[in-house]
């Protein structure tokens, strides 16, 4: 009923050419509430503004010195074809973003580049993360090279969420959110559903989805 709703609210308001707020997000600070992370890992920093509010968030319950944040995204090094491939957004360069992020007084580290590259080199040398939010490129190779390097920075406290799960399409997270393996992993629909109605792509449907280590 709500996804009914919502479908027709973003139909209506895009017809008039309002803007359709996303409510999925303050979920992300909701977990945050319960899990309380020092370690906190972003992939697709893009312009630094979530990472901001996750940071800003985590710092109510420990000393913002305390917090580290890890970023990763291609920053200056995107180009039009990844840009398209990846169903992407543009970011920013990276010194713009540790610029900006830099403000909050936690350790920022961010990592320019492909995260089949990135990601894949560093993920040995990193600490296990208390949260982690995968946003990155949106084709499924690229979100199931970053799951898979993601498992090893996971012990029993950790929470992973995924954004973009397109319930009415076929590729993106979903292709690889859908075969995660249940029987060592909790698999959660976080319960706000973003409904859009977007000139590139038609309808989507989008939820965030949580997992962690059972
Ligand atoms: C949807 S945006 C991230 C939005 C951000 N998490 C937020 O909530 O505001 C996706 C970001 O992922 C980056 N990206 C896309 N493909 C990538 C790849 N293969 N490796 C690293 N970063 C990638 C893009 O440069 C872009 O900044």
């Amino acid at each position: 009923m709500k996804v009914v709703l919502r479908t027709l609210s973003a139909f209506i308001r895009t017809f008039l050419g309002r803007y359709v707020k996303p409510r999925r997000y303050d979920q992300i600070f909701r977990e945050i509430d319960k899990r309380r992370p020092r370690n906190i890992m972003e992939i697709g920093t893009w312009k630094g503004k979530r990472a901001k509010q996750i940071i800003g968030h985590a710092a109510q319950y420990n000393s913002v010195n305390t917090i580290s944040y890890f970023g990763f995204d291609l920053f200056e090094k995107i180009d039009l074809n990844v840009y398209k491939l990846e169903i992407s957004k543009m970011p920013p360069t990276e010194r713009e973003v540790f610029d900006f992020l830099s403000t909050t007084n936690a350790t920022i580290k961010l990592y320019a580049g492909y995260t089949q590259e990135t990601l894949t080199d560093i993920s040995s040398k990193l600490p296990k993360m208390d949260l982690v939010f995968i946003d990155g490129g949106h084709s499924s190779q690229t979100v199931l090279n970053d799951w898979v390097a993601v498992q090893r920075l996971m012990d029993e406290n950790t929470v992973v969420i995924f954004d973009d799960y397109w319930h009415n399409r076929k590729d993106g997270p979903k292709v690889v959110i859908d075969k995660i393996d249940k029987s060592n992993y909790k698999v959660e629909f976080l319960p706000e559903v973003d409904v859009f109605f977007n000139p590139d792509f038609g309808k989507l449907v989008i939820s965030l989805v949580k997992v962690t280590i059972k």
